[in-house]
């Protein structure tokens, strides 16, 4: 079979390299793929959101299944596109309905979707424009810190947590008033949860469904946890605390009411539900849903994945994933990203990158690269690289990726060096 990959971040790349190694494959395709994706198949100068372009590239070289790694061709409506194409319709799309895919485009959507189900999350309030008042009134009732939430996609900067009521109010107003553009005409004011976070996958075929391992990721900048939120510094698994108790709690109080939730609404999800997940003293609640993988958790969720992810992708697409078996592999996995100095402000891309072929014990992953003119490996993006490892333990594989991230260079490279010390 010939597989079209849609993104180009570490992510894809991470993908990209799990397909790569399942024998059901043919051809893979990377649309528009970086530098790292063109060693696991063929990069195709599509963008993951050109439908059009991506119906005439399916057409043209016989593909039998598209994965959708990032959430915008989701939420455009990629899987629906398909379906209602009948020279598309035959081809599986891995990914939720436009509909579906409202659980991360929609962060109203979710939580009214949770609250249906009763699935554990923060109590919430929506406002708009129209009742500004009435959310000013709905912060005097809550404690610091505040949490407000663009409704839409903001590439994850739309969500603002603020120590003072004064700071809330005086965000609130500017949300309404157009802080993120459309994004944030409705806001979601939701309490305050304290704990871990933990990323939990699960891949669907809209009925049956298969945890894979967890994973937690690293979002600010800075070392112990300061600076600026980013896209993800780095992720492990597993997650200590993520025990079978745990996890069992996660299961009946969250993935199986999700699931089965969908499926008595009609929504359409084939692909992969991401659960942000925070350990609230023992007990998972949720933060928010995404419908793709996390980057950077699949840098460490793909080397832990043992089974053939062909196959389990093609168990989706027939409904019959329950005769899948999903093995993990018992070892750890870990992650540390480099990334632009600057990143996530502002930085500069094209410098060149050196020393990739001197990692040895580590699996490269490229996140933002592109190849210059001269056909040398530059940077192209915030986040760079993801060094990934297994080892036998955590601090074991943290070894290893901290000497690849130092083998590894540009101008101006950045990554943290605390990554899973806090577990
Ligand atoms: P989100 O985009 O919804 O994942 O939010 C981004 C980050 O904000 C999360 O990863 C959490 O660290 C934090 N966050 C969001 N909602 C809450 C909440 N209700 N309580 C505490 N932290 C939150
Ligand atoms: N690592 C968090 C995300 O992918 O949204």
């Amino acid at each position: 079979m010939n597989i079209l990959l849609l993104g180009s971040g570490g992510r894809e790349h991470a993908l990209a390299w799990k397909i790569a190694q399942s024998p059901l494959l043919d051809r893979l395709y990377i649309a528009p793929g970086n530098a790292g994706t063109a060693n696991a198949g063929e990069n195709v100068p599509v963008r993951a959101d050109d439908f059009d372009a991506i119906k005439a590239f399916c057409l043209e070289k016989n593909i039998g299944m598209v994965v959708v790694g990032p959430e915008d061709p989701l939420v455009k409506g990629i899987y629906d596109f398909f379906k209602n194409d009948s020279l598309l319709a035959g081809i599986p799309v891995i990914g939720p309905s436009k509909e579906a895919a409202q659980l991360e485009g929609s962060k109203d959507f979710a939580k009214k979707f949770m609250q249906r189900h009763g699935i554990p999350t923060a109590a919430y309030r929506t406002f708009t424009g129209e009742n500004l008042e009435e959310g000013l009134k709905f912060l005097e009732t809550l404690k610091a810190p505040y949490v407000l939430k663009a409704d839409g996609l903001c590439a994850g900067k739309g969500v603002l947590i603020l120590p003072t009521l004064e700071e809330a109010k005086k965000e609130l107003g500017e949300m309404l008033g157009g802080m993120f553009g459309n994004a944030s005409s409705r806001v979601v004011i939701e309490e305050f949860m304290s704990g871990i976070e933990c990323s939990v996958f699960v891949l669907t075929d809209g009925k049956n469904y298969k945890i894979l391992p967890e994973a937690k990721d690293y979002k600010r900048v800075g070392e112990h946890d300061t600076g600026l939120n980013t896209g993800g510094m780095g992720s492990v698994s597993p997650v200590p605390f993520a025990t079978p108790e745990w996890m069992k709690k996660v299961e009946d109080r969250i993935v199986r009411p999700t699931v089965e939730g969908l499926a008595s609404e009609g929504l359409v999800y084939k692909g992969f539900i991401f659960f942000g997940l925070i350990n609230v003293d023992g007990d998972p609640k949720v933060i928010e849903y995404n419908c793709r993988m996390g980057d950077p958790e699949t840098e460490t969720v793909m080397l832990r994945l043992k089974s053939d992810i062909v196959d389990l992708f093609q168990g989706v697409a027939d409904g019959n994933l329950d005769t899948k078996v999903l093995e993990t592999d018992p070892r750890s996995a870990v992650c540390v990203m480099l990334v632009s100095g600057g990143y996530p402000q502002h930085y500069d891309k094209g410098f060149v990158i050196s020393g990739i072929e001197d990692v040895r014990d580590s699996i490269v992953f490229h996140a933002g690269t592109a190849f210059n003119d001269k056909g040398q490996v530059v940077t192209a993006g915030g986040r760079v690289i993801a060094v990934s490892s297994y080892g036998s333990n955590k601090a074991e594989a943290l070894a290893l990726s901290f000497r690849g991230a130092g083998q590894i260079d540009f101008e101006k490279k950045h990554f943290r060096s605390d990554i899973g010390q806090d577990l």
